[in-house]
């Protein structure tokens, strides 16, 4: 099952916003990018993990590609993108022609899990960045495992991801797997023995839930205020879809059991 449907909406925004290469990688990070709180979390990454020309960054579930290339914009590391869903990973790496930054960024197409993958990926990393990718793994000891397997010594995580704060209430746990494609999440405490149990140390978990919810409580608003221009490039169906997910994703962060988290910690 495809996680992800909404190819056809980054299209029509390109021709919407009329952008034509070179597109400049930061106005397209505003329609190309699914995590949260934009390119500031992408700058946290490049400040926290001192990224520079040097540095061979790997992107766990990429996506379109918009962090990858805002990365390489930012501190002209080299990025290997790396991103299941191969339509996704298609149009990531278009786009990324388009912004005239394939020389920085390498697009892969597979899953993190997959061996035969990792060996394409290849080993000795000097970081792995991934903005909410792990919340769709439900295992995170062999998903943890790989991160640790493919960096080198000394190597860091810059992970933003969902935890639980509190037991789910039957309706969440409902609402998270079924629209949010999340189960399994773990308590700080767990993720915390994880991170351990899979060799990493230092480990930062920088509490993230009180921004997030803020977060996409006004992405909500606003994507109600914005309904007109919404529905005149995408159409009725699409927006009430994303209205959907929005109020779910919204509605989830304000009852308090689901946390933000963006979890730093190195290699031995
Ligand atoms: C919420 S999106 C985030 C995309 C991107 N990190 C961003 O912030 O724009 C999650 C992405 O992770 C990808 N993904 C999920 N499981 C994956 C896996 N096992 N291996 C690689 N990518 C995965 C999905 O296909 C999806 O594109």
């Amino acid at each position: 099952m495809k996680l992800y449907t909404h190819i056809d909406r980054i299209k029509a925004e390109l021709i919407s916003r009329n952008m034509t290469p070179p597109i400049d990688p930061i106005a397209l990070s505003e329609i190309d990018s699914m995590h949260y709180l934009g390119n500031d979390a992408v700058q946290a990454a490049v400040d926290v993990m001192k990224f520079d020309p040097s540095c061979h960054v790997l992107d766990v579930g990429s996506g379109f590609g918009g962090p990858a290339r805002i990365l390489a914009t930012l501190s002209k590391c080299h990025v290997t993108a790396l991103e299941l869903q191969q339509d996704i990973h298609e149009l990531g790496e278009d786009l990324t022609k388009r912004c005239n930054l394939d020389d920085l960024v390498q697009h892969v197409n597979g899953d993190i899990l997959d061996n035969d993958t990792v060996e394409r990926l290849g080993y000795g990393f000097d970081g792995i960045v991934s903005f909410l990718v792990f919340l769709h793994i439900p295992s995170k000891k062999p998903l943890l495992d790989v991160c640790a397997k493919v960096l080198k010594p000394n190597g860091s995580v810059f992970i933003e991801d969902f935890y639980c704060i509190a037991p789910f209430t039957e309706l969440e746990t409902k609402s998270l797997s079924r629209d949010v494609f999340c189960s399994d999440l773990p308590s700080k405490q767990e993720y915390i023995q994880q991170l351990e149990l899979s060799g990493f140390c230092n480990i930062n978990f920088v509490e993230l839930t009180t921004e997030w919810t803020q977060y996409v409580t006004n992405r909500l608003e606003q994507f109600i205020e914005n309904k007109e221009r919404y529905t005149a490039v995408h159409g009725e169906n699409a927006y009430s879809g994303l209205l959907e997910f929005y109020t779910v994703v919204a509605t989830l962060f304000n009852g308090g059991n689901l946390g933000g988290v963006r979890i730093i910690a190195q290699t031995k």
